[in-house]
């Protein structure tokens, strides 16, 4: 079960984060609001009316937040840098102060032997921008890049991996045309332009990544899911082929060199804004994949629904987490396997993979946490199979290392191998962490064994 032998030497075994989710200090040292500070302050958006004011407090608790990474053995850590802390008006003056934070934890990452993985943007674009059209408007992706060159020429000396948006579908799909995250709309025509111009962004940093730090390793991270039908009906069938397209082609596709796809395009029934060269832009070469997995989408047809008319539903059987989510290690599988096979990926992360469960921390302080221990356990054998048949999986970021701000959950749902108590700022490693360091432990163990 646990035979993790196929994983490479040098695996990156890592841990993720965000920076809304776990920073707090929203109002110091210069950083100016961003969508997310005016979404969870609007009431009714987020469960609890709970808001990343305080988070985690990370800002001021890097050091002790280092040696947790160091506690539950990973090697590497995905963070992600706060575009309102350095150009807190999404174009214009750049705020030293707030490179200045992300300098010190970069050093303090490296003095800890720790790689770090930046990711530039999970979210929090400054609300300035939003007030000028946010990712509908084309200079969005412009100022994106010039952020990219901003913060690159600071850390790409000591950063070398290099992620420009973290999972584009949630800021287009949830964020514009489901409306529970920030910016909050529901407008098809504003999230199919929102998804154009952040892959714009995308490629526009790409290049100003290189053009930065020319030995740079740069990808991007998507959350994908495989689709399947319900049944054998056909009318099931086609909707898992446009729940794909959804989730997974619109994503991949046009990054990948394959442009939109048409079936997708013709659905959404929204023009594209495509200018000369844009999609060369978009489909600049890549040095690796982020894949995010939590979940398998199992779907029936529901042609009164919103796109893509396919509506998710629950398997007798299946096992679930606290968000609702099948559990399902198989997916994260086949995942890696069609990106190899289909898309011919030639280095892929899962940047995210991860189960929030109801802890309970016990007299003693400890939190036992067995089914996010299974959860972990059961997804590393799933990334060891793909890499036995194939696939160039060169790393895993446990989602994530603290129990953060949740989005519009609040801080109810906790993803953390670290427990937080939110009024004390007390963090405790929990048993899914000890074994997620016992697990590193052994698989590095197993290839100092074969060499020596
Ligand atoms: O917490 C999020 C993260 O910000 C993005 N990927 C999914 C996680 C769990 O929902």
């Amino acid at each position: 079960m646990n035979d993790l032998s196929a994983l490479p030497a040098d695996f990156a075994w890592g841990v993720a984060t965000a920076a809304y989710q776990i920073e707090g200090a929203v109002a110091e040292d210069g950083r100016a609001p961003s969508i997310w500070d005016t979404f969870s302050h609007t009431p009714g958006k987020v469960a609890g009316n709970d808001t990343g004011d305080v988070a985690c407090d990370h800002y001021h608790r890097v050091p002790e937040d280092i040696a947790l990474i160091k506690e539950v053995g990973a090697g590497a850590y995905r963070f992600s840098l706060a575009w309102p802390r350095i150009v807190p008006g999404g174009d214009g003056p750049v705020n030293k102060a707030g490179l200045d934070f992300y300098d010190r934890l970069v050093d303090g990452l490296l003095d800890a032997g720790i790689t770090p993985f930046a990711t530039l943007y999970h979210w929090d674009l400054p609300q300035a921008l939003q007030d000028r059209g946010g990712w509908t408007v084309r200079e969005t992706a412009e100022h994106f890049a010039a952020y990219a060159s901003v913060v690159v020429e600071r850390l790409g000396d000591r950063v070398k991996d290099w992620a420009t948006l973290n999972e584009p579908l949630c800021s287009a799909w949830i964020g514009h045309l489901e409306g529970t995250m920030a910016p909050g709309l529901t407008d098809l025509t504003a999230a199919v332009r929102a998804s154009y111009h952040l892959h714009l962004g995308h490629g526009l940093a790409v290049q100003a990544i290189r053009a930065a730090s020319p030995d740079a390793r740069v990808g991007i991270v998507n959350n994908l899911s495989p689709v399947e039908a319900a049944t054998d009906r056909e009318a099931d069938r086609a909707a898992a082929v446009r729940g794909d397209g959804h989730t997974n082609r619109w994503w991949l596709d046009p990054i990948l060199g394959r442009g939109y796809p048409q079936d997708m395009v013709d659905l959404y029934g929204v023009e594209l804004p495509v200018q000369p060269g844009d999609m060369d832009i978009i489909a600049a070469p890549l040095d690796w994949l982020g894949v995010n997995y939590y979940f398998r989408q199992v779907v029936t047809a529901d042609a009164t629904g919103p796109v893509p008319h396919a509506k998710q539903v629950y398997l007798p059987g299946s096992r679930h987490t606290h968000m609702d989510w099948e559990v399902h290690a198989e997916g994260l599988e086949q995942l890696l396997l069609r990106l190899t096979e289909e898309y011919g990926v030639q280095r892929i992360y899962v940047t995210e993979n991860g189960s929030a469960y109801q802890d309970v921390v016990l007299a003693d302080g400890s939190v036992h946490d067995p089914e996010r221990t299974r959860y972990l356990e059961e997804h590393l054998a799933a990334c060891a199979r793909a890499v036995r048949k194939g696939a160039p999986l060169a790393g895993y970021f446990a989602w994530s290392l603290l129990d953060n701000f949740e989005w519009a959950y609040g801080y109810d749902k906790r993803f953390g191998l670290v427990h937080v108590d939110y009024a004390t700022q007390r963090r405790t490693v929990k048993s899914s962490g000890r074994r997620y360091a016992e697990l590193i432990r052994e698989a590095t163990a197993g290839h100092s064994g074969r060499t020596a």
